[in-house]
C-alpha cells in the first residue's frame, strides 16, 4: 500500500520496480489525501486501484485516522509506504500498522523534519543533506531510521530555491526507497533498541 499527496515519482519507481516478480513486493492499492494528482494518474496507469480521502471531507481529524485506517486496513498490507504523503498520519492509523510504515523524507533526519525539509536544510546552510527512509511512530519524522542518502549542496541550490537540489534528492531517494522496501518485502525486520535490523 502506498500513500501518496502530489507528483508521485517514488510510486512510480515502486510501480516499476513490482514489475519484476524477483523484487518480492507487489502494491496491492494508491491512497491519497487529495484528488487531481499526478501520483493517482500514475496508480490508473499501472491498474492499480486507488482512493481519496481528504481531511476536508470529514467531521474532524480523528474521522478521517479512522476513515483512512479502514480504507488501508481493507487491503491488509504488509507494510504501508508514504511516499510525499504530507498529512501526519493519525494515532488510530499509527496502532493499527505499527511497525509496518515506512515513509521517506527528503533530509538527513533527525536534522529538518516537517514539510520543508529540503528548503529548512538549504536555509541553514548545511553543505551535505539528502534523505531519509524511516519507520513512522507517532511522532513527526521521528521513527527509526533504516536509510540514508546523502546529496551535496552546491552554491547555486541557494539561487533557485531549492528545487534543483530537491530533484537530485529525489533521484537518490527513489532507488534507496525501492531498495528498502523490497528488502523489507523479502527479508522482514525487526527493531532493537530504535535499530532497524535486516534480515529479521
Ligand atoms: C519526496 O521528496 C518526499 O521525501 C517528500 O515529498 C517528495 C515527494 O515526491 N516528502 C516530504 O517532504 C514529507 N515530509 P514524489 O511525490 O515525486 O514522490
Amino acid at each position: 500500500m502506498v500513500l501518496v499527496s502530489g507528483s508521485g515519482t517514488n510510486l512510480q519507481a515502486l510501480i516499476d520496480a513490482t514489475a519484476d516478480p524477483a523484487y518480492g513486493a507487489v502494491i496491492v492499492a494508491v491512497g491519497a489525501d487529495r484528488d487531481g494528482i499526478a501520483g493517482l494518474e500514475r496508480a490508473e496507469r499501472a491498474g492499480l486501484p486507488s482512493f481519496v480521502h481528504r481531511v476536508k471531507d470529514f467531521p474532524d481529524r480523528a474521522d478521517w485516522d479512522r476513515a483512512l485506517t479502514g480504507a488501508v486496513q481493507g487491503y491488509e498490507p504488509d507494510l504501508v509506504v508514504t511516499a510525499g504523503f504530507m498529512k501526519i498520519l493519525g494515532p488510530e492509523f499509527i496502532a493499527a500498522f505499527a511497525g509496518r510504515i515506512v515513509n521517506t523524507h527528503p533530509a538527513l533526519l533527525p536534522a529538518f523534519p516537517g514539510a520543508h525539509g529540503v528548503t529548512d536544510a538549504l536555509a541553514y546552510g548545511v553543505k551535505v543533506t539528502g534523505c531519509t527512509v524511516h519507520l513512522v511512530d507517532a511522532g513527526v519524522d521521528t521513527g527509526p531510521i533504516i536509510a540514508q542518502g546523502v546529496v551535496e549542496v552546491t552554491d547555486a541550490d541557494h539561487a533557485d530555491g531549492g528545487d534543483a537540489l530537491h530533484e537530485r534528492i529525489k533521484t537518490v531517494e527513489r532507488q534507496l526507497l525501492v531498495d528498502v522496501v523490497g528488502r523489507l518485502a523479502r527479508e522482514g525486520h525487526r527493531i532493537e533498541d530504535r535499530k532497524v535490523r535486516i534480515p529479521a
